[in-house]
C-alpha cells in the first residue's frame, strides 16, 4: 500500500522498498547483525510477546503524545538512533536524515561514523533537535574535536556508545565483502587515521578498546552537555553509569550487531529502569517498529525509545521525505495506541505495568 504521495504506509512497506533500492553489500551491512542473528530476531519477538491490557470508557478525545526527555519537551517519546554512513543509503547523507527528522519533529542522533561532520549537518537542518553519538577513537584528540564541534553547533546531548570495544562478528557483511568506501568519505574516520578502502573491521580498529567507567566520568565532567551511556544491558552497569556522571542510559544491544545471544532489550528494560530510579533518563532501542512498541517501552519504565534501521529504510527509499514518513507512521500508531489503551497522555504511561495483560 502506498499513500497519495506514492510512499509506503507501513514500515514493512518501507523495508520492502529499501530492499529494491540498495545493493547486496549495503543491505547486508544495514539489515545484518552478529553471528546467527538470534538477538536480532529476539529484539522483535520480545516486543511482540508482550500483551497489553487496555482500559475502556475513558475520555480520550484529547491526546498528548509529548514527553519530557533530558528536561525538555519532545513531541513524541521517540528519537532516531545513531547509525553510520548515511551516504551509502542516499546521496544527501546525514543532512538529508536531519532534514527529515526536523520535519517530523523528532531528535536525530548523529553518529561519529557519519559521512558528514556535526557542523554541516547543523547548517543543513538548523531547526533539527540533535544529539551526537560518541565513539572514542584510540586518538582521543580526534574524538574531543568532534565533541567540541557538536557542542558549538547546537547538539544538546552526547551519547557515548560502550558496547563496541571490538566489532561483533558480522557474518553477512563478511560474506558480502561489504566495504564502507574510501576513508575520505567519512570525516571522523579520516581524522582518526583511516586510509583507503575501508571494511567495517578497519573502522572498528580505530576505536579504543581500553575504555572504562573512568572515561565516562572524564567525558561527563569535561562537557556541559548531558551524557547518555548507550549499550547497557545490566542493572548494575546502569547504576555504575549514573555513579560516573551519566545523565542516563540507553538500554541497547546495538540492534543485535555486537554480542549475539544477549537478551532482547524489551526483556532487560524493566529491571534497569527500576535500578536507576526516577531521576536519570532511560532510553531503549532494538526492534521498535510499532506505536504499540513505544507504548510498551514507556510502560516498562523507559522515557523514550530510539529507532535505527527503519530510518535507513525511509532514507534509502525517499530521502528526507522517507524519514519523515517513517516517523509519521509510528507517530500515528502511537496516537491510536494511546486512545485504545485508555491513556490519553503519553507521560502517564511510564511504569504503569497494570496495562500489561499478565502483570498487575
Ligand atoms: C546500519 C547500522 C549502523 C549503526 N551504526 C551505529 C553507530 O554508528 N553508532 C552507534 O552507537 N550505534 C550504531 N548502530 C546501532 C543503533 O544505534 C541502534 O542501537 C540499533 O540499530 C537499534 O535497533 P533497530 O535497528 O532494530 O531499531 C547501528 C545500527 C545499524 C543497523
Amino acid at each position: 500500500m502506498n499513500d497519495p504521495g506514492g510512499l509506503p504506509t507501513t514500515l514493512a512497506g518501507f523495508e520492502a522498498a529499501y530492499r529494491q533500492a540498495l545493493e547486496a553489500g549495503p543491505l547486508a551491512y544495514y539489515s545484518g547483525a552478529a553471528a546467527d542473528e538470534l538477538t536480532l530476531g529476539e529484539n522483535r519477538a520480545a516486543w511482540d510477546r508482550i500483551k497489553l491490557s487496555p482500559r475502556v470508557m475513558i475520555d480520550v478525545s484529547e491526546r498528548d503524545p509529548s514527553v519530557e526527555i533530558l528536561g525538555r519537551r519532545h513531541s513524541l517519546p521517540l528519537a532516531i538512533a545513531p547509525t553510520a554512513y548515511h551516504r551509502i543509503a542516499h546521496p544527501g547523507g546525514e543532512e538529508e536524515t536531519a532534514t527529515g527528522a526536523a520535519a517530523a519533529d523528532v531528535t536525530y542522533t548523529l553518529s561519529t561514523l557519519a559521512t558528514s561532520r556535526p557542523a554541516p549537518v547543523a547548517e543543513a537542518a538548523p531547526d533539527s533537535d540533535r544529539w551526537f553519538q560518541v565513539y572514542v577513537f584510540r586518538d582521543r584528540a580526534v574524538t574531543m574535536d568532534l565533541v567540541a564541534e557538536a557542542e558549538e553547533n547546537g547538539f544538546e546531548a552526547l551519547m557515548l556508545t560502550v558496547d563496541l570495544p571490538v566489532l561483533g562478528k558480522r557474518d553477512r557483511e563478511i560474506e558480502d565483502e561489504f566495504v564502507v568506501g574510501d576513508a575520505g568519505t567519512v570525516p571522523g574516520i579520516q581524522a582518526a587515521g583511516g586510509k583507503g578502502l575501508l571494511s567495517m573491521q578497519d573502522t572498528a580498529d580505530l576505536i579504543d578498546p581500553s575504555l572504562t567507567w573512568d572515561d565516562v566520568a572524564e567525558l561527563s565532567s569535561g562537557t556541559d552537555l548531558p551524557v547518555l551511556v548507550k549499550g547497557v544491558l545490566r542493572a548494575d552497569d546502569a547504576k555504575l553509569a549514573i555513579e560516573h556522571g551519566a545523565a542516563g542510559v540507553v538500554v541497547s544491544n546495538h540492534g543485535g550487531r555486537q554480542l549475539d545471544t544477549v537478551p532482547a532489550t524489551a526483556e532487560v528494560l524493566e529491571p534497569i529502569a527500576e535500578a536507576v530510579g526516577d531521576g536519570p533518563t532511560v532510553l531503549v532501542d532494538g526492534g521498535v517498529r510499532r506505536g504499540t512498541d513505544l507504548a510498551k517501552a514507556l510502560i516498562l519504565g523507559a522515557d523514550a525509545a530510539l529507532v535505527g534501521r527503519p530510518v535507513l529504510w525511509g532514507l534509502a527509499t525517499a530521502g528526507a521525505a522517507g524519514v519523515e514518513a517513517v516517523i509519521g507512521i509510528v507517530e500515528d500508531e502511537f496516537d491510536r495506541a494511546l486512545a485504545l489503551l485508555g491513556v490519553p497522555r503519553a507521560a502517564a504511561l511510564k511504569g504503569q505495568t497494570d496495562l500489561l495483560f499478565d502483570r498487575k
